[in-house]
Protein backbone atom coordinates (compact mmCIF):
# COMPACT_ATOMS: atom_id res chain seq x y z
CA UNK A 1 0.00 0.00 0.00
CA UNK A 2 1.48 3.47 -0.93
CA UNK A 3 2.33 5.67 2.15
CA UNK A 4 0.39 9.01 2.36
CA UNK A 5 2.37 12.13 0.74
CA UNK A 6 1.52 14.21 4.28
CA UNK A 7 4.09 14.16 6.88
CA UNK A 8 3.22 14.83 10.28
CA UNK A 9 0.14 13.18 10.09
CA UNK A 10 -1.15 10.62 13.30
CA UNK A 11 -3.86 8.40 12.86
CA UNK A 12 -6.70 9.07 15.88
CA UNK A 13 -8.67 6.36 16.46
CA UNK A 14 -12.63 6.22 18.00
CA UNK A 15 -13.52 5.58 21.60
CA UNK A 16 -15.93 3.09 20.49
CA UNK A 17 -15.48 -0.01 19.52
CA UNK A 18 -16.97 -1.27 16.44
CA UNK A 19 -18.99 -3.76 18.09
CA UNK A 20 -20.38 -1.03 20.01
CA UNK A 21 -21.43 0.69 17.34
CA UNK A 22 -22.77 -2.33 15.33
CA UNK A 23 -24.79 -2.84 18.29
CA UNK A 24 -26.35 0.70 17.78
CA UNK A 25 -26.98 0.63 14.61
CA UNK A 26 -28.71 -2.82 14.58
CA UNK A 27 -26.45 -4.49 11.54
CA UNK A 28 -22.70 -4.57 10.18
CA UNK A 29 -20.96 -2.18 7.69
CA UNK A 30 -20.17 -4.41 4.54
CA UNK A 31 -19.38 -3.73 0.54
CA UNK A 32 -21.56 -5.05 -2.16
CA UNK A 33 -18.62 -4.47 -4.95
CA UNK A 34 -20.96 -4.69 -8.71
CA UNK A 35 -18.33 -5.26 -10.99
CA UNK A 36 -19.62 -5.71 -15.06
CA UNK A 37 -20.03 -4.02 -18.10
CA UNK A 38 -21.72 -1.13 -19.01
CA UNK A 39 -25.50 -1.99 -19.34
CA UNK A 40 -24.99 -5.30 -17.48
CA UNK A 41 -27.67 -4.33 -14.74
CA UNK A 42 -24.81 -3.14 -12.00
CA UNK A 43 -27.06 0.29 -10.83
CA UNK A 44 -30.69 -1.47 -11.72
CA UNK A 45 -29.63 -4.59 -8.92
CA UNK A 46 -28.14 -2.50 -6.81
CA UNK A 47 -30.82 0.52 -6.78
CA UNK A 48 -33.63 -2.35 -6.37
CA UNK A 49 -31.31 -4.16 -3.50
CA UNK A 50 -31.60 -1.01 -1.92
CA UNK A 51 -34.77 -0.59 -1.41
CA UNK A 52 -34.87 -4.42 -0.31
CA UNK A 53 -32.92 -3.64 2.47
CA UNK A 54 -34.54 -0.30 3.99
CA UNK A 55 -37.90 -1.64 3.69
CA UNK A 56 -36.64 -4.79 5.98
CA UNK A 57 -35.05 -1.94 8.30
CA UNK A 58 -31.48 -1.75 6.95
CA UNK A 59 -29.43 1.10 6.49
CA UNK A 60 -28.22 0.96 2.78
CA UNK A 61 -26.90 2.80 0.36
CA UNK A 62 -25.93 2.71 -3.48
CA UNK A 63 -22.81 4.28 -4.76
CA UNK A 64 -23.09 4.63 -8.69
CA UNK A 65 -20.27 4.98 -11.54
CA UNK A 66 -22.39 7.83 -13.69
CA UNK A 67 -23.41 9.65 -10.53
CA UNK A 68 -20.13 9.75 -8.80
CA UNK A 69 -18.71 11.39 -11.91
CA UNK A 70 -20.85 14.32 -11.53
CA UNK A 71 -19.13 15.22 -8.10
CA UNK A 72 -16.83 13.71 -6.51
CA UNK A 73 -14.74 12.28 -9.54
CA UNK A 74 -15.60 14.91 -11.66
CA UNK A 75 -12.10 15.54 -12.15
CA UNK A 76 -11.61 12.13 -13.69
CA UNK A 77 -12.14 10.39 -17.27
CA UNK A 78 -11.81 7.13 -19.04
CA UNK A 79 -8.16 6.70 -18.89
CA UNK A 80 -6.79 3.23 -17.46
CA UNK A 81 -5.40 5.90 -15.03
CA UNK A 82 -8.26 8.15 -14.60
CA UNK A 83 -10.42 4.58 -13.47
CA UNK A 84 -8.17 2.92 -11.50
CA UNK A 85 -7.97 6.43 -9.34
CA UNK A 86 -11.97 6.37 -9.58
CA UNK A 87 -12.22 2.77 -8.07
CA UNK A 88 -9.87 3.86 -5.40
CA UNK A 89 -11.46 6.51 -4.50
CA UNK A 90 -14.73 4.97 -4.39
CA UNK A 91 -13.12 2.06 -2.61
CA UNK A 92 -11.79 4.43 0.21
CA UNK A 93 -15.26 6.20 0.80
CA UNK A 94 -17.16 2.99 0.54
CA UNK A 95 -15.03 1.60 3.46
CA UNK A 96 -15.65 4.67 5.32
CA UNK A 97 -19.82 4.14 5.41
CA UNK A 98 -19.15 0.13 5.74
CA UNK A 99 -17.35 1.39 8.63
CA UNK A 100 -20.02 3.69 9.73
CA UNK A 101 -22.21 0.49 9.90
CA UNK A 102 -23.90 1.49 6.26
CA UNK A 103 -24.21 -1.37 4.09
CA UNK A 104 -22.72 0.04 0.85
CA UNK A 105 -23.56 -1.16 -2.46
CA UNK A 106 -21.37 0.17 -5.20
CA UNK A 107 -22.33 0.35 -8.99
CA UNK A 108 -19.09 1.12 -10.89
CA UNK A 109 -18.15 -1.20 -14.35
CA UNK A 110 -14.44 -1.21 -12.68
CA UNK A 111 -12.45 -3.37 -15.09
CA UNK A 112 -9.23 -3.87 -13.81
CA UNK A 113 -9.22 -6.63 -11.41
CA UNK A 114 -6.07 -5.20 -9.49
CA UNK A 115 -7.50 -2.06 -8.81
CA UNK A 116 -11.01 -4.55 -7.40
CA UNK A 117 -8.75 -6.58 -5.31
CA UNK A 118 -7.17 -3.29 -4.19
CA UNK A 119 -10.42 -2.35 -2.91
CA UNK A 120 -10.57 -5.68 -1.46
CA UNK A 121 -7.21 -5.52 0.56
CA UNK A 122 -7.73 -2.32 2.73
CA UNK A 123 -11.37 -3.59 3.58
CA UNK A 124 -11.89 -6.00 7.13
CA UNK A 125 -12.25 -9.21 6.55
CA UNK A 126 -15.23 -10.77 5.88
CA UNK A 127 -17.13 -7.32 5.06
CA UNK A 128 -16.25 -7.17 1.24
CA UNK A 129 -18.39 -9.19 -1.32
CA UNK A 130 -17.41 -9.09 -4.68
CA UNK A 131 -20.69 -9.28 -7.02
CA UNK A 132 -19.94 -9.97 -10.82
CA UNK A 133 -22.90 -8.62 -12.77
CA UNK A 134 -23.19 -10.69 -15.83
CA UNK A 135 -24.57 -10.26 -19.04
CA UNK A 136 -22.75 -11.17 -22.34
CA UNK A 137 -22.00 -8.37 -24.55
CA UNK A 138 -23.98 -9.25 -27.30
CA UNK A 139 -26.82 -8.77 -24.37
CA UNK A 140 -25.38 -5.36 -23.16
CA UNK A 141 -25.40 -3.83 -26.80
CA UNK A 142 -28.92 -4.45 -27.34
CA UNK A 143 -30.06 -3.25 -24.44
CA UNK A 144 -27.56 0.19 -24.74
CA UNK A 145 -29.83 2.08 -22.88
CA UNK A 146 -27.93 5.14 -23.34
CA UNK A 147 -27.16 4.74 -26.80
CA UNK A 148 -23.44 4.44 -25.68
CA UNK A 149 -22.61 1.41 -27.52
CA UNK A 150 -24.27 2.51 -31.08
CA UNK A 151 -21.36 5.91 -30.57
CA UNK A 152 -18.76 3.33 -29.61
CA UNK A 153 -19.54 1.52 -32.34
CA UNK A 154 -19.34 4.47 -34.74
CA UNK A 155 -15.98 5.63 -32.66
CA UNK A 156 -17.23 8.35 -31.08
CA UNK A 157 -16.37 7.58 -27.63
CA UNK A 158 -12.78 6.37 -27.37
CA UNK A 159 -11.57 3.45 -24.47
CA UNK A 160 -15.39 2.02 -24.33
CA UNK A 161 -15.33 -0.68 -22.07
CA UNK A 162 -16.22 -4.16 -24.07
CA UNK A 163 -15.19 -2.03 -27.19
CA UNK A 164 -12.01 -0.38 -27.17
CA UNK A 165 -11.12 -0.68 -23.84
CA UNK A 166 -10.56 -3.93 -21.45
CA UNK A 167 -13.05 -5.91 -18.75
CA UNK A 168 -11.16 -8.61 -16.91
CA UNK A 169 -13.66 -11.08 -15.47
CA UNK A 170 -13.49 -11.93 -11.74
CA UNK A 171 -11.89 -15.17 -10.92
CA UNK A 172 -13.45 -15.52 -7.66
CA UNK A 173 -16.58 -13.15 -6.98
CA UNK A 174 -18.53 -13.94 -3.91
CA UNK A 175 -21.43 -13.48 -6.14
CA UNK A 176 -22.14 -14.24 -9.70
CA UNK A 177 -25.37 -12.45 -10.95
CA UNK A 178 -26.45 -13.21 -14.37
CA UNK A 179 -28.84 -10.56 -15.08
CA UNK A 180 -30.24 -12.02 -18.49
CA UNK A 181 -31.26 -14.82 -16.56
CA UNK A 182 -33.27 -13.43 -13.39
CA UNK A 183 -35.67 -11.24 -12.81
CA UNK A 184 -34.71 -7.51 -11.22
CA UNK A 185 -36.31 -8.94 -8.01
CA UNK A 186 -34.61 -12.34 -8.05
CA UNK A 187 -31.22 -11.13 -8.86
CA UNK A 188 -31.19 -7.99 -6.15
CA UNK A 189 -32.68 -10.84 -3.73
CA UNK A 190 -29.25 -12.70 -4.49
CA UNK A 191 -27.46 -10.23 -2.85
CA UNK A 192 -29.82 -10.37 0.25
CA UNK A 193 -29.49 -13.91 0.53
CA UNK A 194 -25.49 -13.59 0.45
CA UNK A 195 -25.87 -11.02 3.20
CA UNK A 196 -27.89 -13.03 5.25
CA UNK A 197 -25.97 -16.55 5.00
CA UNK A 198 -22.74 -13.78 5.96
CA UNK A 199 -24.28 -12.95 8.92
CA UNK A 200 -24.52 -9.16 7.73
CA UNK A 201 -27.80 -9.38 8.32
CA UNK A 202 -29.14 -9.83 11.72
CA UNK A 203 -33.25 -9.61 11.08
S1 LIG B 1 -15.08 2.72 -14.42
O1 LIG B 1 -14.55 1.96 -15.56
O2 LIG B 1 -14.19 3.81 -14.01
O3 LIG B 1 -15.46 1.86 -13.27
P1 LIG B 1 -17.67 3.98 -14.12
O4 LIG B 1 -18.50 2.86 -13.60
O5 LIG B 1 -17.19 5.02 -13.16
O6 LIG B 1 -16.43 3.37 -14.98
O7 LIG B 1 -18.48 4.75 -15.26
C1 LIG B 1 -19.07 4.02 -16.29
C2 LIG B 1 -20.21 4.77 -16.94
O8 LIG B 1 -19.71 5.92 -17.61
C3 LIG B 1 -20.91 3.93 -18.00
O9 LIG B 1 -22.04 3.27 -17.47
C4 LIG B 1 -21.29 4.93 -19.05
O10 LIG B 1 -22.57 5.47 -18.76
C5 LIG B 1 -20.30 6.03 -18.90
N1 LIG B 1 -19.17 6.04 -19.87
C6 LIG B 1 -18.80 7.13 -20.59
N2 LIG B 1 -17.69 6.87 -21.31
C7 LIG B 1 -17.33 5.58 -21.05
C8 LIG B 1 -16.26 4.74 -21.50
N3 LIG B 1 -15.34 5.17 -22.37
N4 LIG B 1 -16.20 3.46 -21.03
C9 LIG B 1 -17.13 3.02 -20.16
N5 LIG B 1 -18.17 3.76 -19.70
C10 LIG B 1 -18.27 5.04 -20.12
Amino acid sequence: MSQPTSKNITWHGAIVTPEEREATVGQKGAVVWLTGLSASGKSTIARRAEQMLLERGHVCYVLDGDNIRFGLNKDLGFSPADRTENIRRIGEVAKLFADACVITLTAFISPYRADRDAVRAIMPAGSFFEAYVHASLEVCEERDPKGLYKKARAGQIPEFTGISAPYEEPLSAEMLIKTGEGSVDECAMQILDQLAAAGVLKR
